[in-house]
C-alpha cells in the first residue's frame, strides 16, 4: 500500500517512519526544503529516542522517501495522513486550522484513484467533516473518504507509544475508509490494542478529553502540593497514598513547574474555546489553563521566595530547559517564563541542558552556558532543577554544593528525596514539601 504524509514534523515523521516499519511504501511530504534535503541525507531534526535509526533503516530497504512534490506522493496513494501543525491561534487561542485546510486543498488536487484522507494533527471537533466538504467543493470528481485518526504520541517515547499504543481511535463514516484503516493497523491490532472505529466528532473529542483529563490531573496535583507546602504534609507520600485507590491510579501526579510542551496547553486552550463556541463552557478546562499559566509566570516569584526574597547579583544555575526530559522541545516549557523573570531581576542565569542548543531563543539573552551540570553550578548561589533528565538524578551532591559559592537547591521536580538531601550539605527547596535548611539537617 502506497501512504503519503503531509508535514514532516513530529507527528508526521514518527508516523511515516512507523508505518514503513509495518512494510508500507511511505512517502512523508513538507515544503521545507532544508529539512527535506536533511532527512534525505539521513540527519533527523529532532532528538527522539530510536526515531533516527526507524528512519536510516526504513530509507535504505527503500520504504520511506521524503519529498516536496506533493502530487507525486498524493498520487495513487490509498491513504493520505495530514500530520502539518496547528498551533494556537493568536488572539482567541483556538486551534489555527490554516495549514491543515490548506494542507486539504493540495491534496485535493493531487487526488488520483480512491484515498482515504485522515487527519493526525489534533484538530478540533468539526475538521473532519470541513475537510470533507472542503474537498468534495474543489474537486467533485475525486473518489475519497475522510478519516480522523488522532495520535496519543508522548514526545521522547513517541515510536514506542505509536508502535505499542494503549488504542487506536478511528473516526469514518464509511466501510471502504474503515478497511483501510484496519489493513494500515494490523501490525497493532496483533500487539492486542483495541482499534476504537466511532464516528468522526467522536475520534476528534477523544484526543481532546485525553489531553484534557490528564492536564486537569497534573493542574489538580500542583495544586494539592501548593497546599502542603502551607499546611505540611509530603505531596510524593500523598500522591501515592491516592494513586493506590484503582479508581485513581499513579500516572501524572507528579508535581512540578507546570505542563508544556506542544500538546497539553495547546490542546487546553483550544478544547476551551470550542466548548465556549458551543455554548457549553468547559469552566473546568478553562481553570486548568488558567492555573498552569499562572504556575509558570509565578515560578520566578517561588524562586524568589525561597532564596530570601531577591535575586539581583545572585549566580543561579538552572539545570534542565527542555519541557521534559528526553526531548529537545522548548515550546511552552517553563525555562520560557522563569529564565526571562529571573535575568530581568538582575540574576545572573547560567544554563545547562544535555541536548537543548543556546542557539536562537530570544528569552535566553544574557544567560551564560554551561557544558555540564558541574561547570553551571561552579560559584553558583543556588542550583535549580527544572528538567527531570535522568542525568541530574544522581549528581554528586557532595561534588556540586563544594563547587557552589552558597549550597542551595531549588528541586522542581522533585528528583531527590529528603532523605538524600539530609546526607549533604544542601539548603533544600522542592515542590509539595517542607524546605530543609542545612541547619535542620
Ligand atoms: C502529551 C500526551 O501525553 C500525548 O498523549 C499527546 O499526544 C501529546 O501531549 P507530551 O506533551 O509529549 O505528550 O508529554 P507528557 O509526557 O504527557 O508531559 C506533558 C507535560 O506534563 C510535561 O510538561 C511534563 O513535564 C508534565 N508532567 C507529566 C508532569 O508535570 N507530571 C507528570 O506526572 C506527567
Amino acid at each position: 500500500m502506497k501512504i503519503a504524509v503531509i508535514g514532516a514534523g513530529y507527528v508526521g515523521l514518527v508516523s511515516g517512519a512507523c508505518l514503513a516499519q509495518f512494510g508500507f511504501d511511505v512517502f512523508c511530504v513538507d515544503h521545507d526544503a532544508a529539512k527535506v534535503e536533511a532527512l534525505n541525507a539521513g540527519r533527523v531534526p529532532i532528538h527522539e529516542a530510536g526515531l533516527g535509526k526507524l528512519i536510516h533503516d526504513n530509507a535504505r530497504a527503500g520504504r520511506l522517501h521524503f519529498t516536496m512534490d506533493l502530487k507525486a506522493a498524493v498520487s495513487k496513494a490509498e491513504a493520505v495522513f495530514i500530520a502539518v501543525s496547528t498551533p494556537t491561534r493568536r488572539g482567541d487561542d483556538a486551534a489555527d486550522l490554516a495549514y491543515v485546510h490548506q494542507a486539504a486543498s493540495q491534496i485535493a488536487a493531487a487526488l488520483d484513484g480512491y484515498s482515504v484522507i485522515i487527519t493526525k494533527s489534533t484538530v478540533p471537533v468539526g475538521t473532519a467533516r470541513k475537510i470533507k466538504a472542503q474537498i468534495t467543493a474543489e474537486r467533485p470528481d475525486a473518489d475519497f473518504d475522510v478519516a480522523a485518526n488522532p495520535e496519543f504520541l508522548r514526545e521522547g517515547s513517541a515510536v514506542d507509544d505509536f508502535l505499542k499504543p494503549d488504542r487506536v481511535v478511528i473516526g469514518t463514516e464509511k466501510k471502504r475508509a474503515q478497511e483501510v484503516l484496519r489493513k494500515i493497523y494490523q501490525p497493532i491490532a496483533m500487539t492486542g490494542a483495541p482499534l476504537i472505529f466511532t464516528d468522526f466528532e467522536s475520534a476528534e473529542l477523544i484526543k481532546y478529553a485525553a489531553n484534557g483529563y490528564l492536564a486537569m490531573r497534573l493542574a489538580f496535583i500542583n495544586q494539592l502540593a501548593d497546599l502542603c507546602e502551607e499546611v505540611g504534609g509530603d505531596i510524593a507520600v500523598v500522591a501515592k497514598g491516592i494513586g493506590h485507590d484503582k479508581r485513581i491510579g499513579h500516572h501524572y501526579l507528579q508535581p512540578g513547574p507546570g505542563f508544556g510542551g506542544s500538546c497539553f496547553p495547546k490542546d487546553t486552550k483550544a478544547l476551551a474555546v470550542t466548548a465556549r463556541e458551543a455554548g457549553a463552557p468547559f469552566s473546568l478546562i478553562e481553570a486548568v489553563v488558567k492555573a498552569n499559566d499562572k504556575r509558570k509566570l509565578d515560578l520566578s516569584t517561588r524562586v524568589t521566595r525561597m532564596l530570601g526574597g531577591s535575586v539581583a547579583d545572585k549566580r543561579i544555575a538552572v539545570l534542565g530547559l527542555a519541557f521534559k526530559a528526553d526531548t529537545d522541545d522548548m515550546r511552552d516549557a517553563p525555562a520560557l517564563d522563569l529564565i526571562p523573570a529571573l535575568t530581568a531581576a538582575k540574576a545572573q542565569v547560567v544554563a545547562y541542558d544535555p541536548v537543548v542548543k543556546p542557539n536562537g531563543v530570544s528569552a535566553f539573552e544574557g544567560v551564560e552556558w554551561a557544558k555540564s551540570a558541574y561547570a553551571a553550578a561552579k560559584g553558583a548561589d543556588a542550583v535549580i532543577l527544572l528538567t527531570e533528565w535522568n542525568e541530574f538524578r544522581g549528581l554528586d551532591l557532595a561534588k556540586l554544593a563544594k563547587s557552589m559559592r552558597a549550597a542551595v537547591m531549588i528541586d522542581l521536580r522533585n528528583l531527590y528525596s529528603p532523605t538524600d538531601i539530609a546526607k549533604t550539605p544542601f539548603a533544600y527547596h522542592s515542590i509539595g514539601r517542607q524546605a530543609m535548611g542545612p541547619s535542620s539537617n
